[in-house]
């Protein structure tokens, strides 16, 4: 079986952070969205990996996983020009698939538990594709399937009225029977080729899709508030493991991660989940509460932090309490109240969003 990760796509319910590279490469857990993706193909035996690049910073994906040999696996990159739909991108990889089964598992997309299973199960099955069902709260946001006499009778993307609340899940297990049927497919109303609507496709060929339920817990990251979600999942897993230098142990607290060349200084305080990457300095006073991923490189000489991802070589100064943030690669927020005249200082790239 093959595997193909969608990294393609605008991200703009994500900007500004995704005004500097693709949102698949934005962190959770100190770790790049997408790779969760590749961890979990590898982790399953599927290492023949497409990955479908865009427009926002291409070259920034090639950088991190280059051939994908150090994550063990061999990755060739396919082009997408224009976020023109799921399923345009699946067209792209008709030569890279051949004649295999293979999976595309959407770059943004997160299951706890890995599809290890899935893979096994589509691998010995005579479906012409496996899709994961999970019960969501806003059906308006996804495709979603009706399901009836344990059959997939309808999928809809995105209904407004919807008559279930299963969604599709962005990761499909399929065959290449799924070319010839993306081929004559119609872009929807929003201008895009709808995987939904090819499986739906697919169906009335009188091909069979097969569906599982998924048991643990799936986010698609769509929005800063479902990636501060899939934050504290990924946090729940920390185990604690100490690399850096602390001052002082009565600093650490529970389950947390420090990454090596991290100095802690006596009389900050650390408690957990939450993890700390290489080569950040905390100094004395400082607090980081749960459910707080620091990236490397990261400098904080003051301030209170709680359910926040700081990113790569940030610098952070807060006289001030900060929740619920996410904090772009190499930002800083300094303290100006010794400053005159006196009043907050803001120097924000598009699309910021600050509230004080
Ligand atoms: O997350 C599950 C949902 O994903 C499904 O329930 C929906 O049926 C499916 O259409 C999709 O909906 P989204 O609106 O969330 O898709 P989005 O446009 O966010 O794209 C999903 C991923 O695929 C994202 O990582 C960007 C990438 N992508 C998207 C498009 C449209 C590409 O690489 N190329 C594209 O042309």
């Amino acid at each position: 079986m093959k595997g193909v990760i969608l990294h393609g796509g605008h991200g703009t319910r994500l900007r500004p952070l995704t005004h500097t590279g693709p949102k698949q490469l934005l962190t959770i857990g100190n770790k790049p969205m997408s790779k969760y993706a590749l961890d979990d193909l590898v982790e399953a035996g599927i290492t023949d990996i497409a990955m479908i690049i865009g427009d926002v910073y291409p070259e920034k994906v090639k950088e991190y996983y280059g051939d994908g040999a150090k994550f063990g696996a061999k990755i060739t990159y396919i082009y997408q020009e224009k976020p023109g739909g799921i399923a345009q991108a699946i067209n792209l990889c008709k030569e890279f698939v051949g004649n295999d089964k293979f999976v595309v598992y959407l770059g943004d997309n997160i299951l706890k538990g890995g599809i290890k299973e899935y893979a096994s199960t589509f691998n010995s099955s005579s479906a012409d594709a496996l899709i994961l069902l999970c019960e969501v709260d806003d059906p308006s946001r996804f495709g979603i399937a009706t399901v009836k006499d344990d059959r997939i009778e309808r999928i809809v993307e995105k209904p407004k009225n919807a008559d279930s609340n299963l969604a599709v899940i962005g990761i499909y297990f399929l065959t290449p029977d799924i070319f010839s049927i993306i081929d004559v497919l119609k872009p929807s109303g929003r201008g895009e080729l709808e995987i939904t609507e090819a499986l739906q496709n697919l169906m009335r060929n009188g091909k069979r899709i097969e569906y599982d339920y998924v048991t643990g817990w799936w986010k698609d990251t769509g929005t800063p508030q479902d990636i501060l979600d899939a934050n504290r999942f990924m946090l729940d897993e920390v185990k604690r493991q100490i690399d850096g230098q602390v001052d002082s142990e009565n600093s650490i607290q529970g389950r947390v991660a420090i990454g090596s060349n991290t100095k802690v200084a006596s009389g900050a305080t650390i408690r957990g989940p939450a993890v700390v990457g290489t080569g950040c300095k905390i100094e004395a006073g400082v607090y980081i509460g749960p459910y707080t991923s620091i990236g490397n490189n990261v400098v904080i000489r003051k301030g209170e932090l709680e359910n926040c991802i700081i990113m790569d070589s940030c610098e952070i100064e807060a006289s001030g309490r900060l929740v619920d943030s996410i904090i772009g690669a190499g930002s800083k927020i300094l303290d100006a109240h010794a400053m005159s005249p006196r009043g907050h200082r803001f120097l924000l790239g598009e699309r910021s969003q600050v509230m004080l």
